[in-house]
C-alpha cells in the first residue's frame, strides 16, 4: 500500500525554510493572526475539547496529549495566584533542530499559539525559554513579540479579545538539562537549572509556585491552524493514537538532510526516499537509525525500513518517536564510538543531583570508551547492561533513562560487534575458541 504524502495545502509550517520574511505582514499573508479574536470567543472549554479531539500529542518528546494537559490547569484561582504557560524552546537534544526553524522563520505562529493556549489554560503570561546558543533565533523571536505588542495582538486586550496576556522571551545559558520542564522552571526563577522532584506537578505548583503548563514550541505553534481548520482535519493524518502532521528532522548519512513536515506514521523508507534523496550509498548501506533524538535506542536497518514513524510504530521496534530527530547511520559508522560519544554528552549534561545519574553516566561513559577500543572483558558487557538498568527509572528526571537507553540499544543489537573488538584486542583467539 502506498503512503499518502502530505501535500502543500495541508502544511501548517508554510515558511519553514524561510523563503518568505518572518515578519508580521508576511505572517498575516500566510494566514496567521486571522480573526484570532473569534477563536478566543469560543471560550476555554471548547478550545480544550477541540484540542483533545485533534489527538495532538506533545511534540517535546514524551508525547503527552496536549488538550488533556491543559485541562489539568485550575479553572479559577482560589488564592489569587496567577497561572503561567512556559514554552520550551531549549531544543538541546542531539539531532533535534525543528523548533529553531519555527523561531526564526515562523515566530508569529508560536506567538499566536501562545495567546490561544494561554487563554485556554487561563494563563496570565507565557515565558518562552530559548536555548542559549540560539542567538539569532531569540533576536527574531523578540522582534516578532515586539511587533505583536505594537499591533495590539498581545498585551492588554490582546487581539481585541478582552483578554490580557503577556509574552516574555527568556534566554537560557545553554544547558541540556534546562529542557526538562521543572529544571526550566527553576532556571526561569533565576536558580540553577536542576529538576524538581514531582509531585507537586507544575499544574499545581510550577513557576513562582503558581500553576504552570510547559509545552514544546511545535505543540503550541500548531494550535491556531488546528482550531482554524478543525480537529477532524488534523486527526485525518496518521494512525489512531498518532495523529496529525509532524516536523521530522533527518540528519546523518542521507543524501539530503532536512527538516520536513509530513503526515505522522509515514514509513521510514518513504520519508527518506521522498525527502532526503535516499541513504548514502543505497539502502544496502544502511546500518542503523536513532529515530527520535539521541535519547532513544537505535534500531537496526532491517527493523526500521518499513516502520511507521510514529509513537506506537517506533515503540514496537524497541525505540521511540521522541522529537522525531532521525539520525541515520550507514555502514561507515563506528557504532560503538557513536554511542560512546552520546554517553559522554549525558555525562557532561547530568546536573549531578542524583547519585545513579551523576556517578552512573561517568561510569557508563568510561566503560563505553573501553568498549570502543576493545580494552575490556567480555563479561563487562553484561555488567554495563546491568548498570544501565540500575540508572534507568531510579533518578529524579528522565536524563538518567536517556543516558541508559542508547547503551541498551547498542548491547541488544550490536553485541557481536562489541565482542569482536574485545577479542581482536586480546589477539583474536577467544572467538575461535568459543566457536
Ligand atoms: C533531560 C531532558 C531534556 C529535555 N529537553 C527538552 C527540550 O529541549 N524541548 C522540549 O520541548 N522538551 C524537552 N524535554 C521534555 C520536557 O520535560 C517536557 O516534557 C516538554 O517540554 C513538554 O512539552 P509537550 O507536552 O508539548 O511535549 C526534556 C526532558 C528531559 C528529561
Ligand atoms: S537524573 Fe541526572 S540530570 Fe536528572 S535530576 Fe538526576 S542527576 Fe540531574
Amino acid at each position: 500500500m502506498s503512503f499518502d504524502f502530505l501535500t502543500d495545502k495541508d502544511r501548517i509550517f508554510t515558511n519553514v525554510y524561510g523563503y518568505q520574511p518572518w515578519n508580521l505582514k508576511a505572517a498575516e499573508a500566510r494566514g496567521d493572526w486571522d480573526k484570532t479574536k473569534d477563536l478566543i470567543a469560543w471560550g476555554q472549554d471548547k478550545i480544550i475539547d477541540e484540542m483533545k479531539a485533534s489527538g495532538l500529542r506533545g511534540r517535546g518528546g514524551a508525547g503527552f496529549p496536549t488538550g488533556m494537559k491543559w485541562s489539568f490547569m485550575p479553572k479559577e484561582s482560589k488564592d489569587g495566584r496567577p497561572s503561567f504557560l512556559v514554552i520550551n524552546a531549549d531544543e538541546s537534544e542531539p539531532g533535534s533542530c525543528k523548533d529553531r526553524e519555527i523561531l526564526r522563520h515562523d515566530p508569529h505562529k508560536l506567538i499566536e499559539g501562545a495567546l490561544i493556549a494561554g487563554f485556554a489554560m487561563r494563563a496570565r503570561a507565557a515565558y518562552i525559554y530559548v536555548r542559549g546558543e540560539y542567538i539569532r533565533e531569540a533576536q527574531v523571536l523578540q522582534a516578532a513579540v515586539d511587533e505583536a505588542y505594537e499591533a495590539g495582538l498581545i498585551g492588554k486586550n490582546a487581539a481585541k479579545s478582552g483578554y490580557d496576556f503577556d509574552v516574555f522571551v527568556h534566554r537560557g545559558a545553554g544547558a541540556y538539562i534546562c529542557g526538562e520542564e521543572t529544571a526550566m522552571i527553576e532556571s526561569l526563577e533565576g536558580k540553577k537549572g536542576q529538576p524538581r522532584l514531582k509531585p507537586p506537578f507544575p499544574a499545581g505548583a510550577g513557576l513562582y509556585g503558581c500553576p504552570t503548563t510547559v509545552n514544546n514550541v511545535e505543540s503550541i505553534a500548531v494550535v491556531p491552524t488546528i482550531l482554524r481548520r478543525g480537529a477532524s482535519w488534523f486527526a485525518s493524518f496518521g494512525r489512531e493514537n498518532n495523529k496529525g502532521t509532524k516536523l521530522f528532522q533527518i540528519s546523518g548519512h542521507v543524501d539530503k538532510p532536512c527538516v520536513v513536515e509530513e503526515a505522522m506514521s509515514i514509513p521510514f523508507r518513504d520519508l527518506i526516499e521522498k525527502h532526503c534523496g535516499g541513504i548514502r550509498g543505497g539502502w544496502d548501506n544502511l546500518l542503523a537509525v536513532i529515530p527520535g533524538g539521541s535519547s532513544v535506542p537505535l534500531v537496526p536497518a532491517a527493523q526500521i525500513m518499513d516502520a511507521p514513524m510514529d509513537f506506537d510504530g517506533l515503540k514496537e521496534v524497541g525505540s521511540g518517536l521522541g522529537t522525531a530527530a532521525v539520525i541515520v547511520m550507514d555502514k561507515s559508522t563506528d557504532i560503538v564510538q557513536a554511542i560512546s560519544r552520546l554517553s559522554y554528552f549525558y555525562k557532561h549534561e547530568s546536573c549531578g543531583q542524583c547519585t545513579p545519574c551523576r556517578e552512573g553516566t561517568g561510569w557508563m561513559w568510561r566503560v563505553m570508551e573501553r568498549m570502543r577500543t576493545g580494552d575490556a572483558d567480555i563479561s563487562e558487557i553484561d555488567t554495563l547492561y546491568e548498570v544501565t538498568k540500575q540508572v534507568e527509572g531510579h533518578t529524579i528526571c528522565a536524563l538518567g533513562d536517556a543516558a541508559a537507553w542508547p547503551i541498551q540499544g547498542l548491547i541488544k543489537h550490536f553485541r557481536p560487534e562489541m565482542e569482536r573488538r574485545i577479542v581482536e584486542k586480546q589477539g583474536g583467539g577467544l572467538m575461535e575458541a568459543a566457536e
